[in-house]
């Protein structure tokens, strides 16, 4: 088999300390290869969004190892760690949000201007993306005057305008009506499937994990059980 795109080993993560410690992730091993689509569920504070932050590398475990591309992250600079996230991932969280008061397009190209790429390219490349998802017309509109799923489409476009090689969801569906999220759902296996892009997705839609390859079931801060196969009809 291919290098896994991400591994972990014997994850750990501990939050506070004394009375108030909290052992969020109890040592999870697993591997994540390229072009697969993974589901983490599991009930509310059973560990799924400290699982995601520490695989997109925006925090870090207390011990173990998360590995990228075969590359253990713990023995690189933080400033390499920060270049390797911004070209390697997306990512649709909730509390990432737009600034209202820049345009669709300023929003979305903030990773390219991160990456130092000129405003040009970083233009030509926004509107690529907001083409792809059906926002083109809203480019120019600040970011404040969207309804939730065009702010939802936003983030998807502002995740996938580096060319990300894993895109990280965190409840991408989770304030969205049915309709709006069956788009988003669209747009998320559609990338999957016709760009190869792998997909991590935090949900408790049941729904949008079965529409995933892999599901991983946290309990206690534990995968306690792992389900192949997807149930739904985009894989
Ligand atoms: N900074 C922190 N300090 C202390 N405890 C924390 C911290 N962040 C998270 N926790 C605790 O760790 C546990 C796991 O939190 P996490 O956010 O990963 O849960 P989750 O599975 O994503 O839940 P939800 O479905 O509600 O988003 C929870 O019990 C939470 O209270
Ligand atoms: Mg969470």
């Amino acid at each position: 088999m291919s290098t896994p795109v991400l591994e972990t080993e014997n994850l750990v993560k501990v939050y506070g300390k004394g009375a108030t410690r909290f052992d969020a992730l109890k040592g999870l091993t697993f591997e994540i290869h390229e072009g697969e689509s993974v589901a983490i569920v599991g009930k509310s504070g059973s560990g799924k969004s400290t699982l995601m932050h520490l695989l997109a590398l925006l925090d870090e475990p207390t011990s173990g190892v998360v590995a990228l591309g075969g590359e253990p992250v713990t023995a690189l600079k933080p400033k390499k760690v920060s270049q390797l996230r911004n070209a390697t991932f997306g990512f649709v969280f909730q509390q990432f949000f737009l600034n209202p008061n820049q345009t669709v397009l300023e929003n979305i190209t903030l990773p390219l201007k991160i990456a130092g790429v000129g405003k040009s390219e970083r233009n030509r490349r926004g509107m690529e993306v907001l083409e792809q998802l059906d926002m083109a017309d809203k480019a120019k509109n600040k970011a404040t005057n969207l309804s939730g799923g065009q702010k939802q489409r936003a983030c998807i476009a502002r995740a996938l305008v580096n060319r990300p090689t894993v895109l990280f969801a965190d409840e991408p569906t989770g304030n969205l009506d049915t309709a709006t999220s069956e788009i988003v759902e669209d747009i998320l296996f559609g990338l999957h499937r016709d760009h190869g892009i792998t997909l991590v997705v935090v949900t408790h839609d049941e729904d949008l994990a079965g529409k995933c390859q892999r599901r991983l079931m946290m309990q206690d801060g534990e995968i306690h059980a792992e389900e192949h196969g997807a149930t739904g009809v985009h894989a």
